[in-house]
């Protein structure tokens, strides 16, 4: 994979990105990293890029002229041209799962802002999105690119050991990863955990399990309510699911027991948004025998009167091929064992004459509210 970065330090992100396992995956060739240096491309006779911010404020904002040129240069010399992200504070915030999706792309670019930020023009002509590493300001775009890089690539092929596979660490199937020992089995009276030495892989197995569900729920109890896909049924949802996902969805609100049609574009909408790892949202696709069946669409929100979490079983879809395998029920069930005691309560609509959904629902334990419900768009 490609990455050309467009900033004002370019030693700064080369030197980062030229030492240990990144730097051993350029010298394979794995990724390539470029980094140009946006200066080289200012008009002003004083090699100036930046200037002050109209409407006053402190601090100084970057031009456009430099950056977009730089930009124009870098399109010249690649074909296709590259997927560009600008690192801000203001973006979505990076994730296991964004890094991932951005691994696909052969070639991306990446645009570190100084000083203030940089002028909103020249963003809105050439930047395809904004990324932040997290909720806080820092100096410059350069550490952030270098985070970036460094999260996409370790997911490429090759650059990581064979051995050490990303797929078993924290945050990539929702989990935080288990606590990990080495050398000496005793250190300071304090011992490795005899199910690691004892060599039964099926015990060592369970209790990586065990241990990653319970540092997750003490360390990180919001994602413990996105449960991980090593379940039958129920799978997350990637990327790769957008079209059957939107289809199944557009079905979904074409269905006798939906009173309203949902604009099309609300499907993509919230698409993005399990995609993003929105925390008011969750979606599971439900599998049957590893074909997509249908989906599950769920959103959290907090009661008073429930006493903690609560979560809105919004849709649920089983496409007509798969129905006569009670498959809605059993993801159902599936969804309540994840979630565990973690929630206090399930809700959910259902229209007055839609019998088989309510017997589905009577059966795994509803009951009707007494309130009606009130809304306001
Ligand atoms: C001082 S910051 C500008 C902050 C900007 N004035 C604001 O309030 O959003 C300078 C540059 O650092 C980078 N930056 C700072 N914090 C970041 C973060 N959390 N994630 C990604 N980039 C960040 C961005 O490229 C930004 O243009």
């Amino acid at each position: 994979m490609k990455f050309t970065v467009m900033t004002l330090f370019p030693a700064m992100v080369d030197r980062v990105l030229n030492e240990s396992i990144i730097g051993r995956a350029r010298k394979k060739d794995i990724i390539s990293v470029d980094c140009v240096d946006i200066r080289e491309y200012t008009q002003d006779k004083h090699r100036r890029v930046d200037d002050y911010p109209f409407g006053g404020g402190g601090g100084m904002v970057m031009r456009c002229q430099p950056i977009y040129d730089c930009y124009q240069d870098i399109v010249q010399k690649n074909k296709p041209k590259p997927y560009v992200v600008y690192v801000s504070p203001r973006g979505t915030v990076l994730n296991q799962k964004k890094a991932k999706e951005l691994s696909t792309l052969p070639h991306l670019a990446v645009l570190c802002g100084h000083y203030e930020g940089i002028d909103q023009r020249v963003l809105d002509e050439i930047v395809d999105e904004e990324i932040s590493i997290g909720d806080y300001v820092l100096t410059g775009g350069e550490l952030p690119a270098c985070v970036l890089i460094d999260c996409i690539s370790r997911m490429l092929p090759g650059v990581l050991a064979e051995e050490s596979s990303y797929e078993n660490e924290s945050h990539y199937n929702g989990l935080l990863e288990h606590p990990q020992y080495t050398q000496p089995r005793s250190w300071m009276e304090k011992e490795v955990p005899t199910v690691l030495t004892d060599g039964n892989h099926r015990l060592i197995e369970k209790w990586k399990n065990e241990e990653s569900i319970k540092l997750t729920k003490k360390m990180r109890p919001d994602l413990i309510r996105r449960p991980v896909p090593d379940n039958k049924r129920l799978r997350f949802v990637t990327q790769e699911d957008h079209d059957i996902l939107i289809e199944m969805m557009d079905s979904f609100y074409h269905t006798p027991g939906v009173l309203h049609e949902v604009p099309k574009g609300y499907f993509e909408k919230t698409f993005q948004q399990i995609i993003n790892g929105d925390p008011y949202v969750n979606a599971y696709i439900i599998q049957f025998e590893r074909k997509t069946a249908g989906y599950c669409l769920l959103s959290h929100t907090y009661s008073n009167e429930a006493g903690g979490l609560t979560v809105w079983i919004e849709e649920v879809f089983v496409s007509p091929d798969f129905r006569g395998h009670k498959l809605a029920d059993k993801a159902l069930r599936e969804i309540f064992d994840l979630y565990g005691e973690d929630v206090s309560r399930y809700r959910l609509e259902v229209t007055a004459d839609n019998k088989t959904a309510k017997k589905i629902y009577y059966r795994l334990g509803f009951k009707m509210l007494d309130y009606q419900q009130m809304i306001k768009e």
